[in-house]
C-alpha cells in the first residue's frame, strides 16, 4: 500500500522538485563555488552520507543544501532499517532523505541491498531456499519502492574478506547460497529498476591487492558473461593504518578499463590541517585524472557526526566551518574559494585545526604534541580537546593551560592565542602511560 502511495506522490511532485532545483542553481552562480558545483564543472557528483535524524538541525541542512549534489543514507536504507521483520517494509526515515534530496536537486545513491552487517536476525535463520527469495525480494521490495529515483544502488556491499587470500566473507547469502548470490542479486536488481546503475561496493579495495584483484576478477568475469554491473564502489575509509595507497589511480583505472564506472563512495580521511588536507587532495586528483571516475561522496557532512568523529575525518569541523581539507577539495575541483564579498559563505568565520602528534617515547611513558592552526582568518583564542586513554594519566603540560574532566583535558592558550590567518603554534604535554601505549584522541578545535 505504501509503495502505491509513494509512486503517485513522486509523479505528482515532479514539477515542484524541477522548480526548486532551478532555484538552487541561481543561488550559486552568485556565490563562491560549492563543493556540488565545483564538482559539476568537471562532470562529476559530490555527495555526501546523510542521517535522517539531524535533517532538522539547521546548520546541518544549511551546509548540506549549499555544498552537495548527491547524498547517500548513512543507515536508513539497510536491511535492518527496511525490512525488519520478514516482507514488512519500513521507509519512514528513508523517505525523508529522498523527499529532501529530491527537494534541492540532488541525486540519491542507494545504500545497500545485501550485506553481511546491519542484517536482522530473522534474514541468518532462513534456510537456503527461503533465504534466496528473501533476498530477491528485499531487492525488489527496495528498489521498486524508489525506482526511478535513485542514480546507483549499491547492490551487494563488501562480499569479500580482508587479507591476502582474496576468499569471500562469510554471511549467511555466502555461506547458504554460495559465489552465485552475487550474480544473483545483480541480475534482480536489473530487472527491479533498469535506469538505476548497479554496483559492487567495498573497503581495503582502494589500491592493488589480494582483495582489489579478487574483486576486479569478479568483475572481469561478470563483463565477460553479460552479468548486469555498471560501477563498483570504493568506500576510502582512510587513516594513519590505511593511508591513501599510492596505486589509487591506477586501481580505480585498471577497473574502468573492464568497462564499468567507478566511484568514491564512502570517502573519510582521519587527520587534520595541511596533512589531511593533501590527502583529501590526492584522493580528488584521482578521481579526475579517470574520466570513468563519476563522482565523490564524503561519508558525512560534520566531524561531529562522523562514524569516526575521534579521527576529525571530513570536510566540516563541528561547527560546519570550512575545514583545511575542504579548501583543498574545493581547489582540487577547480573551484574558487570565497572571494570575501559581503554575504558569502564562510565570511567572517574562524576556524582553526588540531592536529596531534607524538615526539618522544620511553618505556613508561611519552611526549605529546598539538599544533593549533588556524584557518582563513586571524583568531585570537582557541580550545582543543585531547581524550587520554583510561590508564594514562599527564604529569606537566607546556604552551597551554589545561582543564580537567575525567579524562578529557581541554586546553586554551597560555600566551600563544593570537594566531594570524593560517598560523600554528602547539602545546606539549607529558604522559605516564602505567601500562597503555594507546594514542590519545584530539576532538574538534574551536577558534574565536
Ligand atoms: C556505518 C555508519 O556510518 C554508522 O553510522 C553505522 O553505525 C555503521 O555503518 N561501510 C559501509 C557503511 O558500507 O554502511 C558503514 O556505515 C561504514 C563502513
Amino acid at each position: 500500500m505504501s509503495m502505491t502511495v509513494r509512486r503517485m506522490t513522486r509523479a505528482a511532485t515532479a514539477g515542484l522538485v524541477a522548480a526548486a532545483a532551478l532555484t538552487a542553481a541561481a543561488h550559486s552562480a552568485e556565490a563562491a563555488d560549492t563543493l556540488g558545483s565545483a564538482a559539476a564543472g568537471q562532470g562529476r557528483y559530490f555527495g555526501t552520507a546523510v542521517a535522517a535524524n539531524h535533517l532538522g538541525e539547521a546548520d546541518y541542512a544549511a551546509t548540506l543544501d549549499r555544498e552537495f549534489s548527491s547524498v547517500t543514507p548513512e543507515n536508513e536504507m539497510k536491511w535492518d532499517a527496511t525490512e525488519p521483520s520478514r516482507g514488512t517494509f519500513t521507509f519512514g526515515s528513508a523517505d525523508r532523505i529522498v523527499d529532501h534530496a529530491q527537494s534541492q536537486g540532488m541525486d540519491v545513491r542507494g545504500h545497500t541491498l545485501v550485506w553481511h552487517s546491519q542484517l536482522p536476525s530473522w534474514v541468518g535463520s532462513l534456510g537456503a531456499s527461503d533465504l534466496r527469495t528473501a533476498m530477491n525480494d528485499h531487492i525488489n521490495g527496495l528498489m521498486g519502492h524508489y525506482k526511478g529515483e535513485i542514480h546507483s544502488w549499491d547492490v551487494v556491499n563488501e562480499a569479500f574478506q580482508d587479507g591476502g587470500s582474496g576468499a569471500r566473507r562469510s554471511s549467511p547469502f555466502q555461506d547458504k547460497l554460495g559465489n552465485g548470490f552475487i550474480e544473483e542479486a545483480f541480475r534482480t536488481a536489473r530487472a527491479a529498476d533498469p535506469a538505476a546503475k548497479l554496483c559492487y561496493n567495498d573497503y581495503n579495495t582502494d589500491g592493488v591487492n589480494a582483495k582489489s584483484n579478487a574483486v576486479y576478477d569478479m568483475v572481469e568475469d561478470f563483463k565477460s558473461r553479460g552479468v548486469p554491473i555498471d560501477c563498483v564502489g570504493f568506500q576510502s575509509h582512510f587513516n594513519s593504518n590505511s593511508p591513501v595507497p599510492s596505486d589509487y589511480r591506477q586501481n580505480l583505472q585498471r577497473f574502468a578499463d573492464l568497462g564499468v564506472d567507478v566511484q568514491i563512495t564512502e570517502l573519510d580521511i582521519e587527520g587534520s590541517g595541511s596533512a589531511q588536507a593533501a590527502n583529501y587532495t590526492k584522493v580528488v586528483e584521482a578521481c579526475l585524472a579517470v574520466s570513468r571516475c563519476t563522482g565523490m561522496t564524503v561519508w558525512g557532512v560534520t566531524d561531529k557526526y562522523s562514524w569516526r568523529s575521534s579521527g576529525t575525518p571530513l570536510l566540516f569541523d563541528g561547527n560546519y566551518d570550512e575545514k583545511p581539507a575542504y579548501d583543498a577539495v574545493l581547489s582540487a575541483l577547480g573551484g574558487s574559494g570565497d572571494p570575501g564579498g559581503p554575504g558569502d559563505p564562510g565570511e567572517g568565520t574562524v576556524s582553526c585545526t588540531a592536529t596531534y602528534t607524538r615526539t618522544a617515547d620511553w618505556n613508561s611513558g611519552y611526549n605529546g604534541q598539538v599544533t593549533i592552526t588556524a584557518g582563513g582568518e586571524p583568531i585570537s583564542s582557541w580550545t582543543a580537546t585531547v581524550t587520554l586513554p583510561a590508564q594514562q594519566s599527564v604529569s606537566s603540560l607546556w604552551n597551554g593551560t589545561p582543564a580537567w574532566s575525567g579524562n578529557v583535558m581541554t586546553v586554551r592558550p597560555s600566551w600563544n592565542g593570537t594566531l594570524a590567518a593560517g598560523a600554528s603554534t602547539s602545546f606539549g604535554f607529558t604522559v605516564a602511560k602505567n601500562g597503555s601505549d594507546a594514542a590519545p584522541a584530539v576532538g574538534t578545535c574551536t577558534a574565536s
